[in-house]
């Protein structure tokens, strides 16, 4: 019989792990790294650096939580946010956003698997989800 953690395609769960270890694991920038899953949800660690691009996700709220730096997030329709370490914002599903990182920023993302991190957008940056599994 299949256990179950052979069908997850990561290899986090019997390990413990600190969010520090898996951001030094992070050498490009906008490229999400899965560290985890809990049920539905991928938990991933990315650094950012610049601009990235507006979009959005049609269906998928999708969680910033800030480690390091102070991550800028434009919102369609609303003000900006501004995020220092320790703080976290939820982008509400069909919200179009553009997250702005001005100096370097590590952040922890919680997203459904089915997210696409650049959303209803194919860019340059865009990258598939077999690239932010880890190995
Ligand atoms: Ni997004």
């Amino acid at each position: 019989m299949r256990s179950r953690t052979r069908e997850r395609k990561y290899a986090t769960v019997i390990d413990k792990t600190t969010i520090t270890t898996e951001l030094a694991q992070v050498t490009d920038h906008w490229t999400p790294r899965i560290i985890g899953q809990v049920n539905d949800q991928y938990v991933k660690v990315a650094k950012l650096l610049g601009e990235f691009v507006w979009h959005a996700h049609e269906n998928e709220d999708e969680l910033f939580w800030v480690v390091s730096g102070r991550l800028r997030i434009q919102l369609e329709g609303r003000d900006e946010v501004v995020l220092d370490p320790g703080e976290f914002f939820v982008v509400p599903r069909g919200v179009r956003h553009n997250p702005i990182a001005d100096e370097e920023v590590e952040i922890v993302l919680i997203e459904t698997v089915t997210t696409a991190h650049t959303g209803d957008v194919v860019v340059e940056r865009t990258v598939p989800i077999e690239r932010q599994l880890r190995s």
